[in-house]
């Protein structure tokens, strides 16, 4: 079966009731026949059989499983959060003396744990610029243990070659991990390009319409294990609940992206070139200067562009109170559009030369384009950018 199919009709066993549906499985703990049975669910970790929802539970199952399919891994974990998922990588893999090598273009949350818990803990970080990887094999140690990026990353739009960095990590055999919660598996599939660990923070596009948080991490069986055991055992696990929605929510991931993208590509072919504007950043658009690393990698631009205004930061804060009705809200991946600017919100405690080091500009503003009609979509952001 090919992935839009998949992602539909990968579903756990029925049950006695042939529920077309698959049902919620909201249950905190599974109970055994006898008393042989529950002793050896306990004696070996490697069981399949479900215990406690901390370690596994069905509900959870489907959706691992779901995106282990569309990402072409072997195995899964899910986790709370997006955040959840991204820790529990880096504390599974390093060790106090171990050094970590990352793209300094991520997450405002990723990048505080490089930079203020990970050092606290004796683990080493090293940050470089998407824009040089060749910088990347100048920074690695006898230590260096992990390298991870994001691309497309938030919010700076940086698209990094994975089939280069992947060579690296397999040269000097560092475990290469890749935040896709921007592209999604619909739209890039990082282990086809050589990455490890597959991440997502799946309260993005994979929910798609703003509800539930969690996390996913997908790739090779026997890091997943070692990735498993810290999840059971420490508790960052996902909710039966979320998980039902987010697996629900894959069955239509394939049409939202091409959606989504679709109207983001309208929406930046018809913003470049505004009087109002230094420019806009979309992967599928020419200008951007991955444009072929991104049409290489990417099936399409996904649904997140930027743009630069002329106005600064106080032109940030004026545009997004001249929206009448487009959401201003620091989630993106939802069915509705929503427009942010980072300097003023996320990011407003980073210092500007901070913020600079990282690709935001003072009038950085970064649409998540929803799936309204593109031109209603185009219409409110040039009214708010008249005034
Ligand atoms: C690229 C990226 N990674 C990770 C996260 C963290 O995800 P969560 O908010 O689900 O913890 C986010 C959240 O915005 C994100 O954009």
């Amino acid at each position: 079966m090919r992935p839009e199919t998949l992602a539909i009709r990968t579903q756990i066993e029925r049950t006695a009731h042939k529920e077309h549906s698959t049902p919620l499985f909201l249950t905190s703990s599974f109970v055994y026949d006898s008393a042989e049975d529950m002793a050896a669910a306990f004696a070996d970790d490697s069981l399949d059989v479900n215990i406690y929802s901390r370690f596994s539970n069905p509900s959870v199952d489907e959706f691992i499983q779901k995106i282990c399919l569309l990402e072409g891994a072997e195995d899964g974990i899910a986790t709370a959060t997006g955040m959840a998922a991204v820790s529990a990588c880096f504390m599974t893999f390093l060790s106090a003396g171990d050094h970590i090598i990352s793209a300094s273009a991520v997450f405002g949350s990723t990048h505080t744990i490089l930079t203020k818990y990970l050092p606290k803990w004796g683990i080493e970080f090293s940050y470089f610029d998407m824009n040089n990887p060749e910088m990347i094999e100048t920074l690695i140690k006898s230590n260096t243990k992990v390298l991870y990026v994001e691309t497309p990353s938030n919010p700076g739009l940086d698209i990094i070659d994975l089939t280069y960095v992947s060579l690296i990590c397999k040269k000097h055999n560092i475990i290469f991990i890749v935040d896709n919660c921007f592209a999604t598996p619909a739209v890039q599939q990082p282990i086809l390009f050589g990455a490890d660990l597959v991440l997502h923070s799946a309260t993005k596009f994979i929910d798609g319409q703003g509800r539930v948080l969690g996390g996913v991490v997908v790739g090779k069986k026997e890091l997943i294990k070692q990735l498993y055991l810290f999840v059971r055992n420490t508790g960052p696990s996902l909710s039966p609940f979320n998980a039902w929605i987010l697996s629900k929510s894959l069955e239509t991931l394939f049409v939202r992206m091409e959606k989504h993208a679709e109207n983001a590509l309208y929406i930046a072919k018809q913003l470049e070139g505004h009087p109002s504007l230094n420019w806009v950043k979309y992967p599928f658009l020419a200008s951007h200067p991955r444009f072929e690393i991104a049409n290489q990698q990417m099936k399409n631009g996904g649904g997140i562009l930027t743009f630069e205004l002329k106005a600064g930061i106080e032109g940030g804060r004026k545009f997004l109170n001249s929206l009448q009705w487009l959401s201003m809200t620091n989630n993106l991946g939802d069915s509705r559009t929503i427009a942010s600017h980072p300097a003023s919100t996320t990011h407003s405690k980073l210092s500007e030369e901070e913020r600079k080091a990282v690709g935001i500009t003072p009038g950085l503003i970064r649409l998540s384009v929803g799936l309204e009609h593109p031109d209603d979509i185009l219409e409110e952001i040039k009214n708010a950018l008249s005034k």
